[in-house]
Formats: structure tokens, sequence, C-alpha cells
């Protein structure tokens, strides 16, 4: 039996989790947006064709926010395109994704789609084939109440009233070789910068988000923030990172470790920024939006069949398991421990497209196994996260991968991240990373009045390959922890081996 002790003060605190830190992602990509949220023929479709079965999942799921409408997709798209009477629109080789993109769903319908399923929108603008001319004229056809030419447009499209989107994104991962239109750090920079100062003489309440490095591991990661921050220090709000955890060498062990280099990404990123602001003697602190998060390596390199342009291939539905809901629970604890610098943060994606919810088109829709610690963390990781002191035994990550990365000789075995609740409550986010081993645990939590459990699910499975499918949809699904007690400001629990724990407890 393994041993961690755990030592939380309701006064020592990290920071106050912004609610846009529980966001997701929607791209034109696969089968996200057509045969996922919106599907006019299936039997659960809406007069708007939005899938009312997709709706319902995303409620249950939690998110606060979504992205749209790329990812690698934005930086070819033209958004006047998705606007305007359907028979007029385009359809357009969509040369990211090799797909065809018939422009169906458009800004308009995204905004409904928000609004149906109680999120807030996160628009990113095209930087790749387009430039800050292209980004005013869209936050003014959003933004804009009425009386110019691009305001006029959108009421005449039937939205009468502005959509009001108030966070933007400044492209997407512009370092890649894989974008449209990948650019130096220093010419990304400065369009970022012209683009910012437009969007925000149209709107000046907006908040913008520029491009970080898309990988820690780009060769230019730290140079491209640190010139990219150069140009656009003073306009913007936020720098953006993303992560896609991987498991290719097949060592469980150090797949869980891996969730412990986000934590080094967050920390890395705040320093380049931090030090950009140095430079400049400026108290200006930028917030990190970690706009893309997640699990992804089995279907890394999917795009649609070459030559063939299909609408909405099944492409890059990766089938997660209780292992990856496992390195997906770390991922959600490390974003929850850098709650005072990582305001926004989205799961990429939202729907079929390496997504916790899944659809058939014409058929049903079912949880993945990530399904379960994202709402998990959404509905229970609202309020002020606490330092926790942690003595748990270490274990050894070789990382025996294609990366090349350094072993990591001290993982702990535990990962946890504690939340005061506004009300006197207390959320605990348990990982247990010993595959082998049970772990009992104790929480000394002072400053607390006296609590209760409340809650308390346990994530877990004997066989760590197990999945959900539309014929099997319960196989990995929470159930309760059985051993949890609190006595006397001491919570004791024993936590499964390879298990992702939730406790609540509540303020008596
Ligand atoms: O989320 C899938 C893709 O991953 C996005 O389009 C891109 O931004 C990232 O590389």
């Amino acid at each position: 039996m393994r041993k961690a002790k755990v030592l939380i003060d309701r006064d020592f605190t990290i920071g106050y989790t912004d609610p846009r830190l529980f966001g997701a992602f929607i791209e034109h990509l696969g089968r996200c947006v057509y045969g996922g949220i919106y599907e006019p023929s299936h039997r659960t479709a809406d007069e708007r064709g939005f899938r009312k079965d997709v709706l319902a999942l995303v409620k249950e799921l939690g998110p606060t926010l979504v992205r749209y409408p790329g990812g690698n997709f934005v930086s070819g798209y033209n958004w006047e395109d998705g606007v305007g009477p359907l028979e007029t629109r385009p359809a357009r080789l969509d040369l990211a994704w090799f797909s065809t993109e018939p422009n169906s769903f458009g800004t308009n319908e995204f905004i409904d789609w928000c609004r149906a399923a109680d999120v807030a929108p996160m628009m990113a603008v095209n930087l790749g084939t387009r430039s800050g001319d292209a980004a005013r004229n869209l936050v003014e056809y959003c933004n804009h109440p009425g009386g110019t030419a691009w305001s006029e447009l959108r009421r005449k499209h039937g939205w009468q009233t502005p959509h009001g989107i108030k966070l933007w994104c400044l492209g997407n991962e512009m370092d890649g070789p894989w974008q449209i239109e990948q650019k130096s750090a220093a010419a990304y920079g400065a369009a970022a910068r012209e683009a910012a100062k437009m969007m925000r003489r149209v709107d000046h309440s907006i908040e913008l988000a520029v491009c970080g490095s898309s990988l820690r591991n780009m060769p230019s990661f730290g140079q491209w923030e640190e010139t990219v921050l150069e140009h656009t220090f003073d306009y913007v709000d936020y720098i953006s990172i993303h992560t896609y955890l991987e498991n290719y060498s097949q060592d469980t062990a150090s797949f869980l470790a891996s969730t412990d280099l986000m934590d080094s990404f967050i920390d890395e990123v705040v320093v380049l920024a931090d030090a950009v602001a140095a430079k400049r003697r400026s108290k200006k602190r930028l917030m990190l939006s970690f706009d893309e998060w997640n699990v992804w390596y089995r279907t890394r390199s999917e795009v649609a069949p070459a030559d063939r342009w299909p609408v909405a291939p099944p492409i890059l539905e990766e089938i997660y398991t209780m292992e990856d809901a496992l390195a997906f629970g770390g991922a959600c604890i490390s974003l929850l421990n850098h709650a005072d610098r990582v305001r926004v943060a989205c799961l990429a994606q939202l729907v079929n497209v390496i997504a916790p919810i899944m659809t058939r088109t014409g058929g049903g829709a079912w949880r993945q196994t990530i399904f379960f610690p994202f709402a998990h963390m959404s509905h229970f990781g609202r309020g002020r996260i606490l330092r926790a002191q942690v003595e748990s035994e270490a274990y050894y990550a070789s990382y025996n991968n294609p990366d090349g990365r350094p072993a990591v000789p001290d993982v702990p075995y535990l990962k946890i991240a504690a939340v005061a609740e506004q009300g006197g409550g207390l959320s605990l986010f348990l990982l247990n990373r010993d595959l082998k081993q049970e772990m009992e645990v104790s929480v000394e939590a002072r400053s607390f009045g006296p609590l209760t459990v409340h809650k308390r699910f346990e994530l877990r499975h004997d066989d760590l390959m197990a999945a959900n499918t539309e014929n099997t949809p319960d196989k990995v699904k929470p159930t309760p922890l059985q051993s949890v007690a609190f006595d006397r400001g001491r919570l004791r629990a024993r936590l499964k081996p390879a298990s992702w724990n939730v406790i609540y407890l509540a303020a008596d």
C-alpha cells in the first residue's frame, strides 16, 4: 500500500479559476460540425439543425466557452463564405484537412449554437491567407450594433443584436510548417499587432490572444514567444499555448508522468511573457490561453483521402481508453494548479474529432472516457485553488519515446488539486499514478469549518485499454469512491491503483 500526505490551508491560495478555464473547441474538421453538433436530417435536430442529443451531452459535460472555427482550418477560411442565405454560400476546398467545406454552418449558426449550449464564444481570425482587414471586418460584422455596411449586413442576415464576442484569437499555430501561410515570428508578430490594433478600434472591449509556439518541442520555442511578444505585448491580453499528450511508446507510467510537462510548459511560457514585461519595465502581466489541450496520438497524421475532397470525413476520431482518461485527468490537475496565469483553456475538441463526445451520423451519441474528468473539473473546479503540500513516494519515468525526452527520476505517484469553493466547501481531484498499488491518502485541511463528504467519484477499470462505444457506452464510467472519511479536519481516502478520484466536501 502506498501512502501520501497532503497539507492544505484555506488561506494559502494559488488563484481563482476563471470560468473560461473550462472551455472546449469546435473546428470545421472531420465530423465535428457536420454530423456532430449540426445535422439537420437527424431525428433529434431542432429547427436550426442542431442535434439535441449532442446539446444534452454538452450541457452535462459543462464547457463554459467554445473556440471556433479552427485550428488549422481558420488559416484558409473566408468568414464571408459562411454568412448570408444558405443557397448563396460557396463550397470551398479546405486545404488544412483536404476536405470540401460546404459552408452551411458559419459564424451566425455558431453563435446560435453557443446560446443553445449556454457557452461563450471564442472566435479565431484568419491570419494565414488573410490579414487584419478581414479580421476587423469580422469584428464589425459580429459586434457593431448597426449603421455600417458590415453591421447592417449581419442585421440583414437575421441577427439584429450584436453577437458581443469578447475573446478573439489572432490566428492559429502560425509557427507550424503545417499551417497555411506559416509565418516567421517577426512577420507574424507584425501582422498580429496590426490586426489587434484595428480589431480593438472597432470594439475596445474585446480581449485578444496571440499565438505562442504550437508545441513545447518546436525548435523555435522561446525565441518565437520573445519575438512575437516584442511586437504585440502592448496590444494583447493572452498568449496561447497548446499541448497534446501522447503514448507512442505504450509506457503507461511515462504517459501519466508526461502530464507534468504541461506544468513545466506553463511555467516556461509565464517566464517568457514576464521577461518581455520586465524588459519594458511593465507591470502588465499577460495571461495564458491554453486553447488546445488533450490526449492525441493515434490519429495524429490523419487527413482526408487524397484527391477525393469529401465533406466531413471521419478523421481524427480518436477512441479514448481508461489510460487516456488518467492522463487527461492529470492535465486537468495541471490546469487547475495554474489558475493564477491560465485564464482560458479549451479542450480540443468537443465532438467526434479528438473529443469527449462521439456521435454516429444518423445515429446515437455517447461519452468517451475523457468526458468524465472534464465534467468533474468543470462542475467541482470553480473557486480558489489552494497550494497543496504533497508528500508522496515517487517513480522513475523513462520516457522511452521517439521524442527522446530526458527521463524524470522523481514523479510523485499522487497528483492533486484542491479547490476551496465560495460557500465554504472543498473539492479534491486526486490521480493515483501507481499502476499496481492502492494508495492511502491523508489530507489535512486547515482553516476550514466543519465539512461533510458530499460527493465522491472514482474512475477506473481493470483493463486500462477499456473504451466506450455506441454499443457499450457505460463500460468506463465513474462509480462511488468507497473508502473515504473526514474527521476533525483530516480526510482519509483509499485510492485504487491507476485511478482518477474526485471528492467534494460540503460545508456543514
Ligand atoms: O485540434 C486539431 C489540430 O491540432 C488543430 O487544427 C491545430 O490547431 C492543432 O495542430
